[in-house]
């Protein structure tokens, strides 16, 4: 990070700033006032205000009193989630390669991340039920999924969806899917359709936990908003647990999130545009390159290409970026069936990513 010149594609995050509208929210929150502590669970206009987008997007009825937590980002959702439901020796199953925060915070409960790699199948990623029939142990309490996948761009259709809840209903265990990337969609048949949320296919009183994020469809990373849908019980227990951790969301942070989920589908749209061009851009370059294997990705924005004679992708990354100036994130960072592999953010300016698919390629050469 303290290099200079360096194509920076390894981070996780959109290059664009947080859209103006919102940023002009956030400062009218704080004229009116929106200084002062919140409920634990988030100001309740918030809650009404997810309820709405969900109904909109997905379909889905939820109660906005009882069954969403509002946190301050993505991870602090997952943190306060596996908190509730893992005690010290019980076992979460993560489905890898994957954004190493979930087992990391699995393991800050004094839990065990029992990590089952996704296989390509062809040219698509897929889930290994059978290895998860058989990684389950009387300590097992629950599974983490993440649909669109950081760093695979998969995204879990449905009968996967069905079958990671027919599977979890059968076992008593939690599923927990981060939906944090679901507007990062392109496969969907509008320009800014989500990817299918799992609280489409369950009832209310399965034992289901989303995560959710303003930071990637919003562009809003700093800004450390996020939230949670749970089964009442345990929404009313994140709650309560927030008041010990950061209490709520800065308020006006919540506020100016009202106005993204209100008037954010516009901004939403553009920015995939851009994406998906990004993506259809570097997924050619990369198809030219000598042993280079790359699946299409149908969400968020990175691209996983596994690299032959990347075996040790940390090696690689560090080879690459001393001699090329190219920052990519190395494979094994994301866990079992990373290695071999480099995450590619694609969410910059497509003069950065010529420069960069062109030096790769020399590298490669
Ligand atoms: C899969 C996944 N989940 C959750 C998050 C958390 O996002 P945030 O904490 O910014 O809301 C990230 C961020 O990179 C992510 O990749």
């Amino acid at each position: 990070m303290s290099m200079d010149g360096v194509l920076k594609l390894y981070f996780g995050e959109s290059n664009l700033p947080t859209p103006e509208f919102l940023k002009r929210a956030a400062q009218k929150a704080l004229a009116d006032g929106f200084t002062f502590y919140t409920e634990n669970a988030g100001l309740p206009s918030l809650r009404r205000a997810l309820a709405r987008y969900y109904l909109e997007l997905h379909g889905v009825e939820l109660d906005p009193t009882a069954e969403f937590v509002i946190t301050a980002s993505g991870v602090q959702a997952l943190h306060l989630a596996i908190r509730c439901v893992l005690d010290p020796g019980d076992e979460a199953l993560v489905l890898t390669p994957a954004w190493p925060n979930g087992a990391a915070n699995v393991a800050m409960a004094n839990a065990v991340p029992v990590e089952i790699p996704q296989p390509l199948v062809g040219d698509r990623y897929g889930i290994d039920f059978a290895a998860l029939e058989t990684a389950v142990t009387p300590r097992t309490r629950m599974l983490l999924y993440t649909s669109p996948s950081n760093p695979l761009g998969w995204v879990a259709g449905i009968d996967e969806q069905r079958a990671l809840l027919d599977f979890t209903r059968r076992h008593g265990l939690w599923l927990m899917a981060d939906e944090v990337y679901e507007r990062l969609n392109y496969t969907g048949p509008n320009v800014a359709s989500p990817v299918p949320s799992i609280l489409k296919l369950a009832s209310r009183e399965d034992a289901v936990i989303v995560i959710q994020s303003f930071s990637k469809a919003y562009c809003m990373t700093g800004w450390r908003l996020g939230w949670m849908v749970a089964r009442r019980d345990v929404a009313a227990r994140a709650a309560q647990l927030n008041e010990f951790v950061v209490s709520h969301a800065a308020s006006f942070t919540q506020r100016a999130g009202e106005t993204a989920l209100l008037w954010g589908e516009n901004a939403i749209a553009e920015m995939l545009a851009r994406l998906k061009q990004n993506r259809d851009f570097c997924l050619a370059a990369l198809s030219k390159m000598p042993g280079v294997t790359v699946p299409k990705p149908d969400g968020a924005f990175y691209l996983f290409p596994k690299i032959r004679g990347a075996e040790d992708s940390f090696d690689f990354s560090k080879r690459l970026l001393l001699e090329t100036k190219v920052g990519l994130a190395p494979g094994v960072a994301f866990g079992a069936g990373g290695e071999g592999s480099v995450r590619i953010c694609y969410a910059a300016d497509q003069a950065i990513l010529e420069q960069a698919m062109a030096r790769l390629a020399a590298f490669l050469h």
